[in-house]
């Protein structure tokens, strides 16, 4: 089982960026902690991370046929695309969505979640270990369809 992990714009600044939100760890050291995890479930992962929004649709389209899910933090596209919910639906592969902070209890912007109606679970507020999680539900999912 192959899983495409993608994060979205600002999260390379990991470790700078407003650490009361999302804690002074880097995005080296959490693609560190979910690759260990799936290597513990024995699933294979491979990381994008761009600040781009059609790179972004460009990934997630070349996951077709190569990748069996996807776990998604958009970062701040999630409150804005409609084009990565479009390319979310059109390749059809489960998807779980991921956010280090709790959007829901911040700004009134951050409640818009335009991806989460393609994606099978949201996991957010859990800081890091929330990857992991969503990691999981992810393989769970893939295994049993
Ligand atoms: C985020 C929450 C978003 O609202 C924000 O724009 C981000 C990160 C999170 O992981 O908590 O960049 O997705």
């Amino acid at each position: 089982m192959h899983i495409l992990v993608l994060n979205g714009p600002n999260l390379n600044m990991l470790g700078i960026r407003e650490p009361e939100h999302y804690g002074t760890g880097t995005l080296a050291e959490l693609e560190a902690m979910i690759a260990r995890e799936a290597d513990a479930l024995g699933v294979t992962v491979e990381f994008f991370q761009s600040n781009h929004e059609g790179t972004l649709v460009d990934r997630i389209q070349a996951a077709y046929g190569r990748a069996d899910g996807i776990l998604i933090n958009p970062a701040a596209y999630t409150h804005t695309s409609v084009a990565l919910l479009d390319a979310v639906k059109a390749v059809q592969l489960p998807t779980v969505e991921v956010h280090i902070s709790d959007p829901d209890s911040r700004d009134e912007f951050r409640k818009i979640s335009y991806i989460r109606q393609a994606c099978i679970a949201t996991v957010k507020g859990k800081g890091f270990p929330g990857y992991l999680e969503g990691l999981r539900i992810l393989v769970q999912h893939i295994s049993k369809a």
